[in-house]
């Protein structure tokens, strides 16, 4: 028996075949589009950290400082010995805030990433060395069975940074009720939305001068090609963030900028110059926009802050007791 060079060692990781599938669905029709998780190996996870810097990406420094205004009031409203679960890796500077601020027994990130849930889980212990963390490697759009020693109670959901925008609202009800179920009947949930606003903050936000964005948005195709054997030329294409006003979502594209033919695992695919490739929704929310959808899901909103611009709001909610009629 041959053992080729090329097999088991040569690639660190095995190519998730969800991955594989859904870049062959995207290409494979007439609208391509990719499930913007995608974006987030460990290269797009360092990259998402760098755009949370940027002068022109007002989300993450803005909902930090709305956290830091907040937690008195909302620790008050949570209470000690909660298990905190945190949907995606733990953002290190929000979540110590949370778990300073409510003395927390358990703490549960769950992200599809298991690199970056390592890292993020040894920065927070060594700022927390007596918390119990319990990491789980788990894509939580899926249901994600918590713990034994979690179980359904006394849990708070934590889902900072508008991730929930990624989603259109009908698959963010799903999630927001699957992690309703997930939490248990007494389980509170804070929650980050990003605002509508102004198009040309917007717009600057997911286009920066720095090309930052761009770089987030065109590793999708390095990842492609490192994963998925494919001989595509990522020097073909152009970042795009426009502002859907119908849909209230920023989008991003990835543009080709030539006719073009490459391989995929073996199938052959076209792209005309000037078709996209659709990358990531980010949707915008009026106040009461978030509070319908968190309703429409099972949670009863009880507070929400804001910053003096509106543009960010964390709502704290509660699950709501499943009613008789009518
Ligand atoms: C991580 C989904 C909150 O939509 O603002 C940032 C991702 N994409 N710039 C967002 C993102 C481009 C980000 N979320």
């Amino acid at each position: 028996m041959t053992i080729s060079a090329t097999s088991a060692s040569h690639h660190d990781r095995a190519v998730d075949p969800q991955f594989k599938q859904d870049v062959l669905n995207c290409f494979r029709s007439e609208k391509r589009a990719i499930p913007a998780r995608w974006l987030y190996d460990y290269a797009g996870s360092e990259l998402f950290d760098a755009i949370t810097q940027l002068p022109e990406y007002y989300p993450t420094r803005t909902e930090t400082a709305l956290l830091k205004q907040c937690l008195d009031e909302a620790a008050a409203l949570i209470g000690p010995d909660r298990n905190i679960i945190e949907f995606g890796a733990g953002s290190v500077t929000k979540t110590p805030l949370l778990i300073e601020a409510t003395n927390p027994a358990h703490f549960i990130p769950i992200d599809i990433s298991g690199d970056f849930l390592r890292s993020s889980v040894e920065t927070l212990k060594k700022l927390f060395p007596q918390l119990p963390i319990l990491p789980i490697e788990a894509d939580f759009m899926g249901a994600v069975a918590l713990p034994d020693t979690i179980g359904k109670s006394n849990n708070i959901g934590f889902f900072p940074g508008s991730t929930i925008g990624n989603m259109i609202p009908m698959v963010a009800t799903d999630l927001l009720r699957s992690m309703r179920f997930t939490l248990g009947d007494d389980a509170m949930l804070m929650i980050g939305f990003d605002r509508i606003k102004d198009k040309d903050v917007l717009v600057a936000a997911y286009d920066d001068r720095a090309g930052v964005t761009a770089k987030f948005n065109l590793n999708l195709l390095t990842r492609i090609k490192r994963e998925l054997a494919c001989d595509i030329d990522a020097g073909q294409f152009r970042h795009i963030a426009l502002w859907n006003a119908s849909e209230n979502r920023i989008e991003m594209h990835l543009e080709a900028q030539s006719d073009m033919q490459f391989t995929i695992s073996g199938e052959v695919f076209s792209m005309d110059k000037g078709e996209t490739i659709h990358t990531e929704n980010s949707h915008k929310y009026g106040i009461s926009d978030a509070q319908t959808l968190l309703r429409s899901a099972g949670w009863t909103p009880l507070e929400a802050w804001s910053d003096r611009d509106d543009y960010f709001s964390i709502i704290l909610a509660q699950a709501k007791p499943i009613p008789f009629a009518p």
